[in-house]
């Protein structure tokens, strides 16, 4: 059969439904894992320099149909960017889009004004640089356009990327540490798709307000890719892989596993490594969220990389009515198969110890600053559970709990309901003001009913606890995305040391990009 005929006859493209990926993701011939470019930089006088052109462009994603995409340097997606600590960069940004854009640096301590966020448009034919020191650890980041109100949108569109920063540590460490050949960005993301081939975003209300999740997994930009070890590009046959897990996915968690399984070393987490490995056979990764884990094929079996779904006591699974009706993060899907091969080298043994990290000292904060996340759901849908006024004076103090009065502005749909302490972003308030130099504790709770990855530009911040319980060891490192489930209220730590900027601000917000545009984002400026 011609395979377009194929899809649609087997409902792949067209379909509004969402299908259990193993249906399909089996049917289709498996693709060999595209590995997204390395970008080093080139040295311009004390700098180094990376050219990022961001542009549109047309993706081959199912065999002889194309789909239209933006990407940078690329098709779709961008190169992966890799940045040496202490290292003074420069980002250069062209938009060669016909529409406005931004670059921001996904879990980088720089400047608010490199920050790359609302405030740093891009306009169509411009340019504009990100100037900042590399100054932490080594770790798995990424960049991602951040255009007010239109941030899903472009990403799914294309507009994301990885970025690595390396340091003395990571480069001395015997870790799987060449890139493409043992040590593999997987980008997970999901999309849905016209029969035309165009993607398909966001064309209902439902998507809307949960977000938009995809029946179709892709990572790096391939679907149902396949991951050889020891082909000819593979120079040494390394039987450890690292993997740097992205969930670049506009609203869909992952639980991840092995189909058979095996046991996964959890080195690093958002913004770095982990004191010592953490061994795991399930990771939920949110929107936003990164790991790197080391993984023995010694075996030889080959081996799928899957999402399953979230265990029956995780904190993070929607609950009430909307738990029971929408299954979004409760499916089964692949996401990536792998197939060792034989004479395989014998790589190090996993040292047992990565790094040293400060201690967490609540005790430490100057001050406590809390945030309740917040989705109005309409007729039924509502929790009306808000923690009434207990918040201080600093702040107006409507519509905690997501009620559906959102001060009269239901007429602006489902959309002008994801609020952060009853406010919805607005360019034009500063929400919180935090003095230079300070450490604050900041307390987030969820009055909805699902999960969300709460995110904090300005740099990295550890967990405390959450309802006053001990976090998961593999999340004990550096972290700049939080996923608060329902009913939950978690506890970060941060410490504000410098980058004083009265009028820039930083961004926080849901990593639910349908959240984040729909108003699901405050500013904060340190000053
Ligand atoms: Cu990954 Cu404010 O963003
Ligand atoms: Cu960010
Ligand atoms: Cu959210």
């Amino acid at each position: 059969m011609h395979r377009r005929q194929f899809l649609e006859t087997s409902g792949i493209l067209g379909s509004g439904l969402l299908l259990p990926a193993t249906l399909w993701g089996q049917s289709l011939d498996s693709n060999p894992l595209n590995i997204p470019a390395l970008l080093m930089g080139e040295r311009s006088g004390n700098r180094q320099r990376y050219q990022l052109d961001v542009r549109s462009g047309e993706t081959e994603f199912f065999p002889g149909i194309s789909t239209s995409t933006f990407g940078i340097n690329s098709d779709f997606l961008g190169p992966t960017l890799r940045l040496r600590r202490d290292d003074e960069v420069t980002l250069a940004v062209n938009n060669q889009l016909d529409e406005s854009t931004t670059l921001h640096w996904h879990g980088l301590h720089v400047p608010a004004a490199a920050d790359g966020g609302p405030h740093q448009v891009v306009e169509p034919g411009a340019s504009w640089n990100a100037n900042f020191h590399v100054n932490q650890e080594a770790g798995t980041f990424w960049y991602h356009s951040h255009l007010l109100g239109k941030t899903g949108e472009q990403v799914y569109k294309g507009l994301a990327g990885m970025l690595l920063i390396e340091d003395e540590n990571s480069n001395s460490l015997e870790i799987p540490n060449e890139y493409g050949v043992d040590d593999i960005p997987l980008i997970i993301q999901d999309r849905n798709f016209n029969a035309d081939g165009s993607f398909r975003y966001m064309n209902t209300p439902m998507e809307s307000m949960l977000g938009v999740f995809g029946n179709t997994v892709m990572v790096n930009g391939t679907i149902n890719p396949r991951f050889e070890l020891g082909t000819d590009k593979i120079r040494s046959h390394p039987n450890k892989i690292r993997f740097r897990l992205l969930n670049g996915s506009n609203a869909r968690t992952y639980n991840l596993t092995f189909s058979d399984g095996r046991e996964m070393h959890q080195l690093a987490c958002d913004g770095g490594f982990l004191e010592s490995p953490v061994s795991m056979r399930q990771i939920e990764l949110a929107p936003g969220e990164r790991c790197e884990i080391v993984v023995d094929f010694s075996d030889g079996a080959p081996v799928d990389l899957i999402s399953i779904p979230m265990a029956a006591d995780s904190p993070f699974r929607t609950t009430g009515m909307m738990g029971n009706m929408l299954t979004m993060n409760q499916v089964r899907l692949q996401i990536l198969s792998i197939q060792p091969q034989a004479n395989r080298e014998n790589s190090p043994a996993i040292p047992s110890r990565l790094t040293t990290l400060p201690e967490i000292d609540p005790g430490s904060a100057d001050r406590i600053r809390q945030f309740t996340l917040s989705m109005g759901m309409g007729m039924g849908m509502m929790m009306g559970r808000g923690r009434g006024g207990d918040r201080g004076g600093d702040r107006g103090g409507g519509g905690r709990g997501g009620g559906p009065g959102n001060r009269g502005r239901m007429g602006g749909g489902m959309g002008s309901m994801h609020r952060i302490n009853g406010e919805a972003m607005d360019m034009a308030t500063i929400n919180e003001r935090v003095p230079v130099g300070s450490t604050e504790i900041w307390e987030i709770e969820n009055n909805s009913m699902m999960m969300h990855p709460f995110h904090i530009h300005h740099g990295q911040f550890r967990i405390v606890d959450s309802n006053n319980r001990a976090w998961p060891a593999h999340e004990q490192a550096y972290k700049d995305t939080v996923k608060v489930g329902p009913g939950q209220r978690v506890r970060v730590l941060m410490k504000f040391e410098d980058y004083a900027d009265p009028e820039l601000p930083y961004m926080y917000h849901c990593h639910i990009l349908e959240h984040e545009d729909a108003g699901m984002m405050g500013q904060f400026v340190v000053e």
